[in-house]
């Protein structure tokens, strides 16, 4: 099988010839780094698509190497709108910086159990692993490099559905800028999630729950000098 990888400081990809089948990704790239070519430099943890630090493109779409099985030819690429430290590894502080500017955390807690119902409906979003490949697959990045992005606003979801949170006003007004209405509702965000979350569900909950709190759309507002005007209640 031969597998061809984007390194930094070239254009063109560099072809390995190894001999597998039906192994991940993480094991080929494990394998020509120890058998063929120390300088290949990638980054991983856990092996088992839990700590979110294995994310790639290949053939134009997110996937975890220590899950993706490869195939003959295959096409292996750093993830987009990150800057490559080398070869398959990227800076991650967008992480912080995106999560930082949503407020995309837990921020004070109610006294109160939690019922199990209230629960299930934010386990989803908890099992987040941030691997950022729905920032990878996002398209407005390539447009606005500050947009708080899927995993942050799913997050904020998150915690503003939770009962115990006590901050889930300034959270809603942290999305507002850059946030839930610069996204185009385009769903590229869900295919290539390894947790199953649908960030752009939960978006459409945060825009509905926005309006409903008075915040509208910028553009629709601009559109309609000013908003429109419902008696009360502005979409
Ligand atoms: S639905 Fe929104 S967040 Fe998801 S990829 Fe499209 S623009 Fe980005
Ligand atoms: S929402 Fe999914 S794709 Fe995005 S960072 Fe979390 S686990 Fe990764
Ligand atoms: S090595 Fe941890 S998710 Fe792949």
């Amino acid at each position: 099988m031969k597998i061809n990888i984007l390194r930094s400081g070239g254009d063109t990809p560099q072809s390995y010839d190894v001999d597998f089948e039906n192994v991940t990704l993480l094991t080929i790239l494990n394998h020509i780094k120890t058998k063929i070519d120390p300088t290949l430099t990638y980054s991983h943890g856990c092996r088992s698509g839990v700590c979110g630090s294995c994310a790639v493109r290949v053939n134009g779409r997110e996937q975890l190497m220590c899950e993706y099985k490869p195939s003959n030819e295959d096409m292996v690429e750093p993830i987009r709108y990150a800057t490559v430290l080398r070869d398959l590894v990227v800076d991650s502080s967008s992480i912080e910086k995106f999560n930082r500017s949503a407020s995309a955390w837990g921020e004070g807690s109610k006294e109160g159990n939690i019922s199990e119902e209230e629960m299930a409906r934010i386990q989803t979003q908890s099992d987040c692993i941030l691997c950022t490949s729905c920032v990878s697959a996002c398209p407005v990045y390539a447009v606005n490099p500050d947009f708080i992005g899927p995993f942050s606003l799913t997050r904020v979801w998150r915690y503003v559905s939770d009962p115990r949170e006590t901050s889930s006003d300034a959270k809603i007004a942290a999305v507002q800028a850059n946030g839930i209405w610069d996204c185009t509702l385009c769903g590229e965000c869900v295919p290539v999630c390894p947790q199953n979350i649908a960030p752009v569900q939960d978006i459409r909950m945060l825009r509905s729950k926005s309006g409903m709190m008075g915040y509208q759309d910028p553009a629709m507002a601009s559109m309609f000098g000013g908003g429109l005007d419902f008696g009360g209640v502005s979409f």
